[in-house]
C-alpha cells in the first residue's frame, strides 16, 4: 500500500525501481525526458537499449504527473542507427524477430496517449531516423543530420522506416532516401517535411520545452484523441476513419474538459482542464 505521503511526482523511473544503464530518464515541469546515452556508440541502437526505451515510455505513460515526453540524445548523435555489431552476426529468423521487437517498441512512441517530441540533436541515421519518425513531432538542431543508409550495408530499415518515412515525405522522397542511402540537413528535412522546426543548437530542448508545454496547456483529453484518431487513422479507410474522428468529437462533448474549454472563452479566461 502507498503511503499517504507518496506523491504522483514521486512516481518517477527511480521511484518505481527502475535502473536504466544506457539512458537517462528525469521528470520535471510535467515533461519527462529520455535522453539516449550511449555516446562513446553515437547511441547505437543495441537490443538492450532498446528495451530500455520501452521501459521508460511505458514509466512516462504510466506516471500521472508526466504530461509529455522528450526524448534526446547525449553528444554528437540522437542515434547513429541500429547496433551493426549486433546485426553483423544475425540469423533470418533472429532478423525478423529483431525487426518485431523495435517496431512494437517504437511503436509505443507513436502509441503513447501524451505527447512524444524527439529533439534531434545530431545524427538520426537508420534506426534513429526511424525513432524519431514513431515520435509524434521532430524538432531538429541546426547540426543535426538524417537519412536512411540501410541498403549500404545490404539491408533496409527493420523498424518501421519504410512506412513511416512515405506518409511524412511522400513516396518519392522516401525511396529517394532509402535507395541512395543520402543523407540530408537538417534544414532539407524541413524542406521535405521530415522535421517540425530547426532551431540553434542551443535553442533545441527550450524549444521542445515550449512545444509541449503549450500542448500540456490543451484539453488533455482533446490532445489524447487527435494523437489516437491520426495515428489510427492512418491504418484505415477515409470512410472508417472519418467514423472514428466524429465518435471522438462525440465522446469529448461528454466530458467536464469540454465544458470548461467552452465556458472559459465565453468568459474570456484561461480554461482550467482537469482531463475528466
Ligand atoms: N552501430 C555500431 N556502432 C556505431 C554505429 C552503429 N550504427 N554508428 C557509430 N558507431 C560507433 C563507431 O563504430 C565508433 O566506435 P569506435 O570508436 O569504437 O570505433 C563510434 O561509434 C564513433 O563513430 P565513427 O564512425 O568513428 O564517427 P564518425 O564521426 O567518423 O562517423 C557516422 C559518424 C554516423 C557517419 C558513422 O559512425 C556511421 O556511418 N555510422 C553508421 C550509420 C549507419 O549506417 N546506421 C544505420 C545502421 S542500420
Amino acid at each position: 500500500m502507498l503511503s499517504s505521503r507518496f506523491r504522483d511526482s514521486d512516481l518517477t523511473a527511480a521511484n518505481l525501481g527502475m535502473s536504466y544503464e544506457l539512458l537517462l530518464y528525469s521528470v520535471s515541469d510535467r515533461i519527462a525526458t529520455i535522453t539516449v546515452n550511449r555516446p562513446d556508440k553515437l547511441n547505437a541502437l543495441s537490443a538492450a537499449l532498446i528495451g530500455e526505451l520501452g521501459t521508460a515510455i511505458d514509466a512516462a505513460v504510466a506516471d500521472p504527473s508526466v504530461g509529455g515526453v522528450i526524448l534526446t540524445g547525449a553528444g554528437r548523435a540522437f542515434v547513429a542507427g541500429a547496433d551493426i555489431s549486433e546485426l553483423a552476426g544475425q540469423t533470418p529468423m533472429g532478423a525478423v524477430t529483431r525487426a518485431r521487437r523495435g517496431q512494437e517498441i517504437f511503436g509505443r512512441f507513436e502509441r503513447s496517449p501524451k505527447p512524444t517530441i524527439a529533439a534531434v540533436n545530431g545524427f538520426a541515421l537508420g534506426g534513429g531516423c526511424e525513432l524519431a519518425m514513431a515520435c509524434h513531432l521532430r524538432i531538429a538542431s541546426e547540426f543535426a543530420k538524417f537519412g536512411q543508409p540501410e541498403v549500404k550495408l545490404g539491408i533496409i530499415p527493420g523498424y518501421g522506416g519504410t512506412q513511416r518515412l512515405p506518409r511524412l515525405v511522400g513516396t518519392g522522397r522516401a525511396l529517394q532516401l532509402l535507395m541512395t542511402a543520402e543523407v540530408i540537413d537538417a534544414t532539407e528535412a524541413y524542406r521535405i517535411g521530415l522535421v517540425n522546426k530547426v532551431v540553434p543548437g542551443t535553442d533545441l530542448l527550450p524549444t521542445a520545452t515550449a512545444m509541449l508545454t503549450a500542448m500540456m496547456a490543451n484539453g488533455p483529453l482533446a490532445v489524447r484523441a487527435c494523437i489516437d484518431a491520426v495515428v489510427r487513422g492512418q491504418d484505415m479507410s477515409l470512410g472508417d476513419a472519418l467514423a472514428y474522428e466524429a465518435a471522438h468529437f462525440g465522446t469529448l462533448s461528454s466530458t467536464a474538459d469540454m465544458a470548461e474549454g467552452m465556458q472559459a472563452f465565453l468568459e474570456k479566461r484561461a480554461p482550467g482542464f482537469s482531463g475528466a
